[in-house]
């Protein structure tokens, strides 16, 4: 035994002095390009760079439940470590953080705005809820401006938040409340009270403008701006606590005061009746036609101010046309904005604390299609979100649907939506739709044919994962693109589920098909 364990200890210490031998010359055969390894200290001769002195690792101890998240892989891309953790590089394995509004905190971006794209089904949304999970955990307050399938009201309800169901017999919003800001407004005074007044009004106003464009599907006319922007003044003189609805804007205007004739220029009746003759029409389409009992009463459930999370459904108005569908969603951006800016006016008053806030605008072009014009109204209230404190994250499947909108004006500025947007970040995409965001974010070849190739699945097998569910290129300007896997956990899985409806309507079996599949089989073994 004992000498056993002699012979051991000579061949180590022969093997040991084998390796500390400096490197063999050009001419030295196989036994010198074996010794091509140093050891630990370097070579063992002057000027080869031997180290002095190698300090030993410091050592921790704690418990797993600490340890637990920690990442000893220290070489890497450098990838953000700031914001949500979203998944492993998938070169280096290097955790991947992304979150717009720590991102410009940072300054790595120069604004907050996020632009998600991608086929159906690669996991779009699944992203963003593992954004808004984090923001949440950091204090962002988290609005989803219009969930239309509804995606979100799970993860909202679980974060604590609150869920507004719209919907006929459902929730309401009414677009001429003034929601937050009028609670923001109630607890201001002075000359701040009286410019958020305005802003009330201005909001006021031009949602109604939107919404009766939407229903005329052409833009109103001046003189039609002017009578609603005074019948609007004249309810909220009337109504000094109740907030105006659009049934009352149209009963005032079909009475025709003094103060709205005078607003037509025009002294008689029989003028006036003339000036408004569309108008009423449209602001009656609005309180009865394909709208009726979504937009023509008071709020049923306002948005509160003081929940983490903030979800407005709209997916049963969408089963009900999209021009329903558009007006929910512009009434829902207004009362989303609204919220911010009342958060934010309470703040410079020192009457709340500073806040930020993640927005999620899923489906952006299906609301901006419904009229000539509506991007304006868009582009006006996205356009301020870096000064207020605001992210927003824009979800779409595919750049196409920009061609949808009828005007160049229109096209130019809804591209200047995804240009405003600091960080892209693409599922798989098809070759074609690639081409259309180089124009806008420009992408390497390597980049192009990482995204392409997780936008087809490369196999017939069912219940195969597909090549691209998951996995995202984050590109910011000129950066590199950091190609990330996001791995789902715990309760995620359930969470972030959007198969379930399908997985759940999977047909059993029908015994006459089954007779005929044995039958086909049957003949095809003959
Ligand atoms: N990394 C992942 N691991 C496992 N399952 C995932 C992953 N990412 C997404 N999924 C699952 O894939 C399904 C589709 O994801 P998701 O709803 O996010 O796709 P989407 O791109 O938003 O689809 P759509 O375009 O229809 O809105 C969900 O059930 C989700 O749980
Ligand atoms: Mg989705």
């Amino acid at each position: 035994m004992r000498l056993l364990r002699t012979a051991w200890i000579s061949r180590l210490a022969h093997l040991g002095r084998a390796a500390s031998r400096p490197p063999a010359g050009p001419g030295a055969g196989h036994a010198g390009r074996l010794a091509l390894v140093p050891p630990a200290w370097g070579w063992k001769v002057p000027g080869a760079g031997r180290a002095a002195h190698v300090a030993a690792a410091p050592e921790y101890q704690a418990t797993t439940t600490q340890v637990c998240g920690l990442f000893p892989f220290t070489a890497g891309s450098g990838t953000p470590a700031i914001g949500t953790p979203v998944g492993r590089h998938q070169l280096f394995g290097e955790v991947v953080c992304l979150d717009p509004l720590a991102w410009l905190r940072a300054g790595l971006v120069v604004n907050p705005g996020e632009f998600v794209l991608g086929q159906p089904g690669v996991g779009k949304s699944t992203l963003v809820k593992r954004q808004l999970t984090g923001a949440v955990a950091t204090g962002t307050r988290v609005l989803v401006l219009g969930d239309t399938k509804p995606d979100y009201s799970m993860l909202v309800e679980h974060l604590g938040g609150q869920v507004i169901r719209v919907g006929r017999g459902m929730d309401r919003i009414n677009p001429l409340d003034a929601g937050p800001l009028g609670a923001a407004l109630r607890q201001m005074s002075g000359p701040d009270a009286q410019a958020l007044r305005w802003e009330v009004r201005s909001r006021r106003l031009s949602l109604l403008m939107a919404l009766c464009t939407l229903i005329r599907g052409a833009p109103i006319t001046n003189a039609e701006e002017v009578i609603l922007g005074r019948a609007i003044d004249l309810l909220d003189e009337r109504l000094t606590s109740a907030q105006p609805a659009v049934t009352d804007v149209l009963a005032v205007i079909e009475q025709g005061p003094d103060t709205l004739r005078a607003a037509a220029r025009t002294d008689t009746p029989a003028g006036f009746r003339d000036r408004v003759s569309d108008l009423v029409f449209t602001l009656d389409l609005l309180c009865t036609g394909s709208l009726a009992g979504v937009f023509d009463g008071p709020t049923t459930k306002p948005i509160d101010l003081d929940v983490p999370a903030v979800s407005v459904d709209i997916s049963r108005v969408g089963a009900a046309g999209d021009h329903l569908l558009t007006a929910a969603m512009l009434s829902t951006w207004a009362h989303g904005y609204a919220m911010v800016d009342a958060a934010a006016a309470l703040a410079e008053q020192h009457l709340a604390p500073r806040r930020s806030y993640l927005a999620v605008m899923d489906e952006l072009w299906r609301a901006l299609r419904g009229a000539p014009g509506l991007v304006e109204y868009a582009d006006s209230l996205t356009r301020l979100n870096r000064a207020k404190g605001m992210g927003t994250i824009m979800i779409t499947h595919s750049l196409a649907d920009l061609d949808a909108l009828s005007s160049e004006e229109d096209r130019a500025k809804a591209r200047g939506f995804v240009e405003r947007c600091a960080i892209t970040v693409m599922g798989g995409l098809p070759p074609r739709e690639l081409a259309r965001v180089c124009e806008i974010t420009p992408l390497t070849g390597p980049e192009q044919e990482l995204v392409t190739s997780w936008s087809a699945p490369d196999s017939w097998q069912p219940g195969a994962k597909h090549p691209g569910r998951g996995k995202y290129l984050i590109k910011t300007g000129e950066r590199l693109g950091i190609p990330v896997e996001l791995s789902l956990v715990g309760a995620e899985y359930d969470l972030y589920d959007t198969d379930q409806a399908i997985r759940a309507a999977t047909p059993p079996a029908r015994p006459a098909l089954s007779a005929i599949a044995a039958e086909l089989e049957a003949t095809h073994e003959q």
